[in-house]
């Protein structure tokens, strides 16, 4: 199949949440299975320092003045591939602004275009992934937005397999600096950005805009939450007599919390008519809803766990869409996520301080002790040590999490916080952390702790409002630190109450301080037993083959709805 992602972040390029993880590794996953896959995406800045890094690290000198340059490159020269070096790169929407240093797309020498050696591509003639230097495509395209046309240069790369000869999907990244060149990918400090939708639409429109230019007519086009939810529209409004009619969408929610509102005084700015304005497309609450009108028009609509596609389809779970979703009934789809393991792997993990295994749990122990020290937490083996990376936001739970703060550090553990988000949650946490010694928070995003965190801790908390599918606890239960989380959505899903992890249901900070109490206590009384839980969890498949089954199955179906012809 031809397959077209339309995704508003994906590793390594930009990530602000699981989406750029799920982004970055299902595309590998389809072509690895034979298809032909491509992402288009937004060349934030962010995107383009990484671009940078690329073309750096093919000519093998420094990138400028970047201060993470230097180690990205050498942890790449030193065989890590771009995987290992994107890793601590990984920036973010709340990473205070690094300096400037992307080079224009009009500084980088005309010699970075030019194909690499015959001696180093791969049997399909391709460059490998690792050689494959990114470059701007000889086109512009005009995409029409609002009254006018957003001239938008297109930059080339792919995706790194991990695995040598594997198929690396190529990613388009859209170059337009009034509306991506800027430090945040959603918003800034001083919240969401004002021009999103231009911003988006720009991403729609000039996805299906790049597909004419280069003649690539997907079977499929995948698209993903609010930010791409106009594609299916443009789609069915505006291409129903081009070459693009044929291609079948898939809108895959990955959170029903973000569902792009806009006033729709700006409705013009999408090129859409009023004749879209509609209940039964884009309109809610006389106002613009993306999701919504993407809801619609996509020929079928999957979601990241099967209990979510439930949840979301009740009043409780459908944050005011539920009765859309029921709307389209069975089209509604649970396809849990997978994991990268070329880059969730303790046995391989270049940031961890020894590698482990289920084989050989002995290390994790060293991990513990490592990660210890790092957080200036006193180094004891035998004090259970719990964990948590997240977005400190309200779906997470992080409120519930603060009140069970006192109970949980008052049974001799120790806790680490890693994450960014609400001030409420970063100040109380910081405050804390400074007065204690045994909590400890570190306020930003951090690749290469959370992968540090994943193989010291004993424990991993997730108390999550809800949870779409949730990315982390499946790292932990890899990484042999058990999960404590709510039931709902993936996690109830992907963990396995007293065997392979501990769950609990009530939404309130005494049920998660007498889980993690539970948890502790089995940790301390039945040591045995914990680890059998251990090697349990370990040993469990997140890997994203089976994913890519399911999600070819449902691109099957879509296009027998499309076209007409049997599945
Ligand atoms: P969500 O997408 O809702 O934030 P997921 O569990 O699907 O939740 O994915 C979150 C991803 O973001 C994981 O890869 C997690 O490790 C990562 N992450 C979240 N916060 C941080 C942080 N502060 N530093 C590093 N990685 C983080
Ligand atoms: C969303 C969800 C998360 C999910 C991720 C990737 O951000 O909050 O649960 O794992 O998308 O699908």
């Amino acid at each position: 199949l031809k397959i077209l992602f339309v995704v508003s972040e994906c590793v390594p390029f930009s990530k602000t949440g699981g989406l750029a993880d799920v982004a970055g590794a299902l595309p590998i996953a389809l072509a690895a299975a034979g298809h032909d896959v491509r992402v288009v995406m937004p060349a934030y800045r962010v995107a383009k320092r990484y671009l940078a890094r690329q073309i750096a690290l093919a000519e093998q000198r420094p990138a400028g003045s970047e201060a993470v340059a230097a180690p990205a490159v050498a942890a790449a020269a030193a065989g890590n591939g771009l995987a290992a070096s994107a890793a601590d790169a990984v920036p973010s929407a709340d990473a205070a602004p690094a300096a400037d240093a992307v080079p224009a797309a009009d500084a980088v020498p005309a010699a970075d275009a030019a194909p690499v050696a015959d001696a180093a591509r791969g049997e399909d003639g391709e460059p490998p992934a690792e050689r494959f230097v990114p470059h701007r495509l000889p086109l512009s395209l005009g995409v029409p937005l609002g009254g006018g046309e957003a001239w938008t240069a297109v930059w080339e790369t792919r995706l790194d397999p991990g695995t040598p000869g594997a198929p690396a999907p190529r990613v388009y990244l859209l170059e337009h600096d009034v509306l991506y060149d800027r430090d945040g990918i959603y918003g800034d400090p001083h919240g969401e950005f004002g021009d999103n939708l231009a911003r988006y639409a720009l991403l729609s429109r000039g996805a299906l805009q790049l597909c004419h230019a280069l003649e690539f007519w997907p079977d499929i086009v995948h698209v993903h939450d609010w930010q791409s939810a106009l594609v299916p529209l443009y789609l069915n409004v505006l291409e129903h007599r081009s070459p693009l009619a044929r291609a079948a969408s898939v809108l895959t929610i990955h959170n029903l919390g973000y569902q792009g509102w806009f006033n729709k005084g700006q409705l013009p700015t999408t090129g859409l008519g009023w004749d879209q304005f509609h209940r039964f497309c884009l309109e809610a609450y006389d106002s613009i809803n993306l999701l919504k009108g993407g809801i619609y028009n996509a020929t079928l609509v999957s979601t990241v766990s099967p209990r979510y596609a439930q949840e979301i389809q009740t009043w409780e779970g459908g944050e005011g869409l539920d009765g859309v979703l029921r709307d389209r009934g069975t089209d509604v789809i649970g396809i849990l996520n997978g994991i990268d393991d070329s880059i969730w792997n303790p046995a391989t993990d270049p940031h961890i301080a020894a590698p482990f295994s289920a084989e050989d749990l002995g290390n994790k122990r060293l991990c513990k002790a490592a990660l210890q020290r790092e957080m200036g937490l006193e180094e004891r083996p035998d004090v259970p040590l719990l964990g948590l990376i997240s977005r400190l936001a309200t779906q997470k739970g992080i409120d519930i999490l603060a009140g069970a703060l006192d109970h949980i550090l008052s049974l001799d553990v120790q806790l680490i916080v890693l994450g960014s988000g609400e001030r409420w949650a970063e100040d109380l946490f910081s405050r804390i952390s400074g007065a204690s010694d045994r909590f400890r928070v570190y306020v930003g995003m951090n690749e290469g702790l959370a992968h540090r965190i994943e193989a010291g801790a004993d424990l991993f908390l997730m108390p999550s409002r809800y949870e779409p599918c949730g990315l982390n606890q499946m790292y932990s239960q890899r990484y042999g630190t058990l999960p404590v989380v709510r039931a709902v959505g993936g996690l109830d899903d992907t963990v396995e109450n007293n065997v392979t992890g501990f769950k609990f249901e009530e939404m309130s900070s005494s049920a998660l301080g007498n889980t993690v109490a539970w948890a502790v206590h089995l940790y301390r009384a039945d040591p045995a037993y914990f680890r059998s839980m251990q090697l349990r969890a370990m040993k469990k498949n997140f890997g994203w083959a089976q994913a890519a089954r399911q999600y070819e199955a449902l691109y099957r179906l879509a296009i027998a709805r499309r076209t007409g012809r049997p599945f």
